[in-house]
């Protein structure tokens, strides 16, 4: 196959183009990126069971995960009310040895996993109702400690014991143990109370964030992160939503959240019952959080709201529009846009610096709901115009981002399209873009290369949440449906993104994260457990993209359209930075094939590099016993060299500079 590089320059890529979407799903924060070890250190835990959208409740089971330990020994534990630590979290725990010697452990998802070298910092609210002993804190497994802290307790009268002390210790392993026990032992006999158990990595990234997977996403350069969601920002019932404010405050007083996740698919087949009944959300990664993560991953924040709708797919639940409630989902709009940017003398200025961040965070995106839509029953058109008038009345730069609800070429996707055109009209300001997902079949992306190609320009579009998915949706929990095959598609889909980001101006994949056992939702891009986690070929294709981004097209003048008929699907842009050329090429065809390129006379190629991920066949994945089975490699490229192989179910990313 030949191609024949031109100087003329087509569109400039616009520097957010490849991003992240970060949802709490699949245990994404908690027992995920929140690098928080202990499973319901507050004694809140709620499960929800039931049809998903018919007839679901939540139950209080305020000692899930935690058991005596040993489990013979003499000890009680109950969760209780009072007074406790945090009033908007008000269970605790109490326990009550009958001899000394007996403790109590939690379950912390698949066990504790400590690693020798590393250190880890235990911390807990206790009070002695009636108890003259000391505390001990260890991770044990089959009878062997592999770290311990003996914790003196502050033993006050009998009369003024009501008082919450903060006890912390450091663990130091000497060696790595995984699926152990953390246990907190009494010395004595007696009546202890508990709240806010927590164990951390001392190297947790912000002191929030598991550093494998925070890293993970560093690596990738992500231009921007969309959060919280997706559907948990809308909730399963208005009462269970994603509310920004209750995140904004010390941990012990965030206001305890199930997970709408947790009755996902819950069905006759499993008793109403899923797996995940025990999903919830302590919000240890709230909105401050979320900030320190695109900054600390060199991103732009691109938070989503709520408009006053449950999630669609399960409920009607709306507040009227005209309504004093609904004023109050317009003003956590503009509180929020006053917390991330507003100077330090303003109400939720000065909460951000209160939280250890004086300088803005500099937000200049904000999405309008999740995934929503026009129908009958719900205004969701009205909604997006009073918040963009609320918002732009103040904070008239802010870039709003619309939604065209959860399919392409629908009624609903038509639909919203002639209302944001409509609008866009009038005002150029009214959506800077409008939030398109797609959850689709490879083929599909291969087929459709060019289906931004005659799309109208004037208002732009986010390709906010998309995957292909190879096969039907039998099992989520499994990474085998991140294929080599469904990458390609994923590279090969996002060089026509390239090619047109004059209008698609933002894109990222979805979901981003699932622990291994965990997951109500597949394919996902990176997959981990307790101990590791590992990249998919989706993983890599983003990363590549998200590293090798140019700044303005090259124009192929069409060739793309016939390389695109022998499944090679190419992308050429400049990097006016570095000034190297980024040729970016996907083969979905079984077999290699030969690209010969021109280069202009005004290029001459230098030595240069090809970073190439491939697989044998189109089903190939990684998995958590063979992480690096599709893994990018690089090979060098000679001055001069016109002649590239790009192998059978690859992605390439060749990168030239030029003389
Ligand atoms: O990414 C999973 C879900 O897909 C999101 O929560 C929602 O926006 C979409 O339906």
């Amino acid at each position: 196959m030949n191609l024949k590089i031109t100087d003329k320059k087509g569109v400039a890529v616009p520097e957010d183009l490849i991003g992240l979407f970060f949802e709490d799903i699949n245990y994404s924060a908690d027992g995920g990126l929140h690098a928080e070890m202990i499973e319901n250190r507050s004694f809140e835990f709620l499960r929800a069971q039931g049809n998903w959208d018919k007839d679901y409740w939540v139950e209080y089971d305020g000692l899930y995960g935690w058991k005596p330990y040993p489990q013979d020994c003499s000890l009680s534990m109950r969760t209780v009310m009072g007074s406790p630590v945090s009033e908007e979290n008000p269970h605790y725990l109490r326990v009550q040895a009958k001899t000394a010697g007996c403790g109590f452990t939690n379950k912390a998802y698949d066990g504790i996993y400590l690693e020798s070298g590393k250190s880890y910092r235990v911390s807990f609210y206790a009070r002695m109702a009636h108890y003259k002993g000391n505390l001990s804190v260890s991770v044990q497994k089959e009878g062997k400690i592999f770290a311990q802290a003996d914790i003196t307790c502050i033993h006050v009268p009998e009369d003024t014991w009501r008082k919450w002390n903060r006890y912390e210790a450091v663990l130091t392993p000497a060696e790595t143990v995984r699926h152990a026990d953390f246990v907190i032992t009494l010395s004595e006999a007696g009546v202890v109370e508990f709240d806010f158990i927590s164990l951390m990595p001392c190297d947790a990234v912000c002191g929030v964030f598991r550093k494998d997977l925070a890293d993970m996403l560093k690596d990738m350069k992500p231009a921007f992160i969309r959060f919280p969601g997706g559907c948990i920002i809308e909730g399963n019932t208005l009462a269970n939503r994603y509310r920004f404010k209750d995140t904004l405050k010390p941990m012990e007083h965030r206001k305890h959240n199930w997970s709408r996740w947790a009755v996902h698919n819950c069905n006759a087949e499993n008793g109403y019952l899923s797996p995940y009944a025990y999903y919830n959300q302590t919000l240890g990664i709230g909105y401050y959080e979320y900030f320190l993560l695109c900054e600390y991953t060199g991103a732009k924040p691109l938070p989503v709201l709520n408009v006053g709708l449950a999630c669609q797919y399960q409920s009607h639940e709306l507040v009227d529009v005209d309504s004093p409630e609904f004023q109050e989902y317009i003003q956590d709009a503009l509180d929020l846009i006053e917390f991330a940017n507003g100077d330090i003398s303003t109400r939720w200025g000065a909460v951000r610096a209160g939280m250890g961040h004086p300088e803005p965070f500099g937000m200049e995106l904000l999405g309008i709901g999740n995934e929503q839509w026009e129908t009958e029953q719900v205004d969701f058109f009205e909604r997006y115009r009073r918040f963009e008038k609320a918002i732009h009345a103040v904070y008239p730069e802010m870039k709003l981002i619309g939604s065209a609800g959860p399919e392409l070429n629908s009624e609903r996707y038509q639909k919203a399209w002639e209302f944001y055109h409509a609008e866009g009209e009038k005002n150029p300001e009214f959506a800077y873009a409008v939030d398109e997902h797609y959850y689709i079949r490879p083929d599909w992306m291969l087929q459709n290369n060019d289906y931004y190609d005659a799309y109208p320009r004037n208002v732009k579009v986010f390709f906010g949440e998309y995957a292909a998915h190879p096969y039907q949706w039998d099992n989520y929990n499994s990474s085998r449906d991140n294929t080599i095959g469904g990458a390609v598609a994923e590279a090969a889909f996002l060089t026509g993104i390239e090619r047109n980001s004059d209008v698609v101006v933002l894109a990222s994949y979805a979901p981003l994260f699932a622990r291994e056992g965990y997951a109500q939702w597949g394919p996902d891009m990176i997959w981990f457990d307790d101990a590791t986690a590992y990249g998919t070929p989706s993983y890599y294709v983003q990363k590549m993209f998200g590293q090798n981004q140019g700044t303005v097209m090259l124009d192929l003048n069409g060739q793309e359209k016939a390389l695109a008929q022998q499944e090679l699907f190419v992308s050429v842009s400049l990097d006016e930075k570095t000034g190297d050329l980024i040729l970016k090429a996907a083969n979905s065809k079984d077999s290699a094939q030969e690209l010969h390129v021109e280069f202009p006379n005004s290029m001459i190629p230098e030595e240069g590099t090809a970073e190439i991920l491939a697989g044998e066949k189109k089903e190939d994945y990684n998995r958590i016993e063979e992480p690096d089975k599709i893994v990018p490699y690089t090979e060098a490229i000679a001055a001069g060299q016109t002649d590239f192989t790009l192998p059978g179910n690859s992605f390439t990313v060749i990168r030239i500079p030029l003389k």
